[in-house]
């Protein structure tokens, strides 16, 4: 059990490796991080048999930025028929387990064992619940069988409340009809992964105003105006008449990067196209200056050490709020619907609803 197998977005191995690397070392906890590219996985090999525990323990998957799922555990090698038995022999130096997810990598050779493993996922279930591994306990860990190949399988095990709310750390999202654009899904996203569940009542509510920066067409605005949220959106590009037909929305045509409300908002979204740099400026201007409470917004990611540059700009961030004494939290997070970008969400702490 001594390896933290992870999977990613393909083409962001590296950054895995980089930032597991970074933690381990923190952490005090010895090993390498290794992954090959294009293959949607990374891992981290301890030197302990106890490291990956410890890294599970210490960290919140939640705020780790690149990994999509973790697991700790071991590869498997499966015979031809009746894998089912190797398994359970394997488990023996494991915990039970109060759930069971079969995943793949995000790659196409991933998704075509898709089907073997929706076929094997019943009779593995009922073999495991026959064998007591398998109880109705939502308290106990997650057992995570991640298939390169119906030969070989990495055999992890996850606290379900601390590695990712779906399979694959691929979000169930339905596409609205009525959405128009299909990054609309990237703010449901980011919602879900930011905002417990609970919270959303309060944190995303029908009497509270919002500014979209970049707004055009609307995917973004149809979110806040799906919540029964006054959207002031700003761009130079024409908004969806379904939007606008709604009454909620006020569509102005200025510039994101000098724009500022006459009132302070509860929610800034912001979706422009720039450098990072800029993004992250405007977010330090609107939380900073108390503009709004909470935010949304795509830092698009250099070409190279796309790690490294999002932890400086993450610093940058926070050294800026230490500076004007305001007590910001920040996540940042590569969704599942973001291609070489990340999401950040910030929220101020010391600013009650309006
Ligand atoms: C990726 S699109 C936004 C898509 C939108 N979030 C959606 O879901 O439909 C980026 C938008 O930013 C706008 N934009 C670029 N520079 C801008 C600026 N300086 N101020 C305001 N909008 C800008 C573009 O016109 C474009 O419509």
């Amino acid at each position: 059990m001594n390896t933290l197998f992870m999977h990613c977005r393909p083409g962001f191995e590296g950054e895995v490796c980089s930032e597991i690397a970074d933690h381990a070392a923190r952490l005090g906890v010895a090993g390498y991080a290794r992954a090959k590219p294009q293959t949607a996985c990374a891992e981290f090999i301890c030197h302990e048999p106890a490291g990956p525990l410890r890294l599970m323990e210490q960290l919140r998957f939640a705020q780790l930025i690149f990994p999509r799922q973790w697991a700790r555990g071991s590869h498997v090698e499966l015979p031809e028929t009746d894998r089912i038995s190797v398994l359970l022999a394997q488990l023996q130096d494991y915990p039970l387990f109060g759930s069971v997810w079969l995943e793949v990598m995000d790659t196409n050779d991933g998704k075509e064992l898709s089907n073997f493993c929706k076929k094997f996922e019943t009779p593995l279930r009922k073999a495991l619940e026959k064998a007591g591994r398998l109880q109705d306990n939502p308290a106990l860990p997650r057992l995570l069988l991640t298939f390169k190949s119906g030969r070989e399988v990495f055999l992890g095990v996850a606290e379900a409340d601390n590695s990712a709310m779906w399979p694959m750390g691929i979000p169930r999202l339905k596409f609205p009809r009525e959405a128009p654009s299909r990054s609309t899904l990237k703010l449901e996203e980011a919602w879900h992964h930011f905002i417990p569940r609970e919270q959303w009542d309060e944190r995303l509510s029908g009497d509270m105003t919002g500014v979209d920066l970049g707004a055009a067409p609307g995917g973004w605005t149809y979110q806040l105006v799906r919540r029964g949220m006054l959207v002031t959106a700003i761009d130079n590009g024409p908004m969806a008449e379904s939007l606008m037909e709604t009454g909620l929305v006020q569509h102005l045509m200025a510039d994101g990067f000098t724009y500022k409300p006459k009132q302070p908002v509860d929610w800034m979204v912001c979706d422009i196209v720039e450098k990072p740099a800029r993004n992250a400026a405007l977010l330090e201007t609107w939380l900073g200056e108390g503009l709004c409470r909470e935010a949304v917004v795509n830092l698009k990611l250099p070409m190279k050490q796309r790690y490294a540059e999002v932890q400086r700009l993450l610093e940058r961030i926070e050294e800026g709020f230490e500076a004007r004494g305001v007590n910001v939290a920040i996540g940042c997070k590569q969704l599942y619907h973001d291609r070489e970008e990340v999401t950040c969400h910030l929220r101020r702490l010391d600013i009650k609803k309006r």
